[in-house]
């Protein structure tokens, strides 16, 4: 693939923008809002989503529903997994297109089986490897290298939209040379998350979105099979890969790479423009990682806590529970907020101030517990990559001051629309 045929793509460019503005709602002044209810009303029955109305990840199920706020409730809700289930995720989010098969949305011990399977896939480790066998090389050569010249960019949409997806696309171990097949891998991505959203168009084109996906998919993993999955990309990984004398059928992989599309393309976009806008907005933090890129994890790391892309996380009351004062029925959905438990004033130290010297605390952007973010240093690694590599190559990247400044913006999905950038060109 030519260096010339990774232009944006102006489809998913704005297919991106349709989902940010479907869950951004009306966010103006979501921290105070946050900060009086951890105050006044630290649980609440009612979607906080739907009050501010953004499209809300706890779908529309009829049950009561509770958001929840402060960080002890939330760390409480997403650690105590016997008493809060995901099981209702199958029917308000993906799991609906997914035969059952995705992985947020099992409990118990089907939840520990199939995540011990896929664990040892996802480890520090193996993201080592991949940061040099495909990650850098492949940011540098489709994301970066086309900028150098140009003097000036809109990093939303000439890189972030889609180096996730790229990113996953080689992991996956498919081949490099079709941009077509990369591109229509990576609208569908993009439809199937639309699906979140309660609107019947867009679930239709999610479901339709992920039939697509299926026989091409199954066919890479039939193949690799045949040819003795040797390899050190995932799809071979997850062919040998055994727990507790278990092993994945060519069904179940299939169905945890279309599963693994959306979650592991938006967010990390939208975290690698989260982290871009905060360190424009802090010259000092730009300048020490500019001269220490040891730095970067610590960057990235705030980021995620100060606006994490997922702002709520959904469960299901299995027995009554009574949350500060407030007694829960069973069978209740509850929206964890992880956007008001990360700023948590009982928790974090000046919790609006962006410090990335800040002592370390459990924060929720990447989850907590069983179902914590399985591609949490895959994501990690490859926005450092990316990040430090716009840095190392785009000599005084600075914003343009001709454009917007970046806004981090969202009530149920956050992150900038753009970020708009010039550097001095060769
Ligand atoms: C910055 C980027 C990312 C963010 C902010 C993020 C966030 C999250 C969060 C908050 C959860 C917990 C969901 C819950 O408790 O209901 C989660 C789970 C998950 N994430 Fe990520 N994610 C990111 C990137 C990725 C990537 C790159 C992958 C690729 C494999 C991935 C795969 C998954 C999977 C499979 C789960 C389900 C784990 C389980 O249920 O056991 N994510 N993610």
């Amino acid at each position: 693939m030519s260096t010339s045929q990774m232009t944006p793509n102006k489809d998913l460019a704005e297919g991106f923008a349709q989902i940010g503005a479907l869950f951004a709602g009306n966010d103006g002044n979501l921290d105070q809002i946050y900060r009086e209810h951890r105050a006044t009303m630290p649980v609440m029955q009612g979607d906080i989503c739907a009050e501010l109305g953004a499209a809300s990840f706890a779908g529309d199920t009829g049950r009561p529903i509770y958001t929840v706020f402060k960080h002890a409730d939330v760390m409480l809700v997403l650690r105590d997994t016997k008493t809060f289930t995901s099981g209702i995720l199958m029917e308000t989010g993906l799991g609906q297109f997914l035969d059952g098969l995705m992985i947020t949305g099992l409990d118990g011990d089907e939840h520990r089986q199939l995540r011990g399977i896929l664990q040892p896939s996802f480890t520090p480790a193996v993201m080592e490897e991949w940061r040099e066998a495909y990650i850098r090389p492949l940011i540098q050569r489709y994301f970066i290298e086309p900028l150098i010249p140009l003097g000036k960019a809109e990093l939303v949409s000439s890189v972030g939209v889609m180096f996730p997806i790229h990113v996953v696309y080689a992991v996956l171990g498919f081949q490099d040379d079709d941009p077509a097949a990369l591109e229509l891998f990576a609208s569908k991505a993009l439809k199937v998350l639309g699906g979140m959203a309660n609107d019947p168009e867009a679930k239709r084109a999610a479901f339709q979105a992920f039939q697509e996906l299926y026989d091409p998919t199954l066919a890479a993993v039939q193949a690799r099979r045949e040819s003795g999955a040797t390899g050190a990309d995932l799809i071979s990984r997850l062919i040998r890969a055994e727990f507790e004398g278990r092993t994945l059928t060519d069904h179940q992989i299939t169905n945890f790479v279309r599963m693994m599309l959306p979650a592991a393309s938006e967010t990390t976009s939208r975290t690698f423009a989260i982290m871009l806008t905060h360190l424009f907005d802090h010259p000092e933090v730009l300048e020490r990682l500019r001269a220490d890129r040891s730095l970067m994890r610590k960057v990235l790391d705030e980021s995620v806590r100060y606006d994490s892309v997922t702002t709520f996380k959904v469960r299901e009351t299995q027995t009554e529970v009574t949350l500060q004062g407030v007694t829960i029925p069973r069978g209740a959905v509850i929206s964890a907020c992880v956007a008001s438990a990360n700023r948590d004033e009982t928790v974090f130290e000046n919790p609006d101030v962006f410090d990335i010297d800040r002592k370390q605390m459990a924060a929720f952007g990447f989850g907590f517990g069983a179902h914590m973010c399985i591609g949490i240093w895959l994501a990690k690694v490859e926005i450092e990559e990316a990040v430090g590599l716009l840095l190392d190559r785009l000599p005084n990247l600075r914003l343009d001051p001709d454009q917007p400044r970046p806004e981090i913006r969202g009530v149920s999905l956050r992150g900038p629309d753009a970020v708009h950038v010039i550097w001095d060109a060769p």
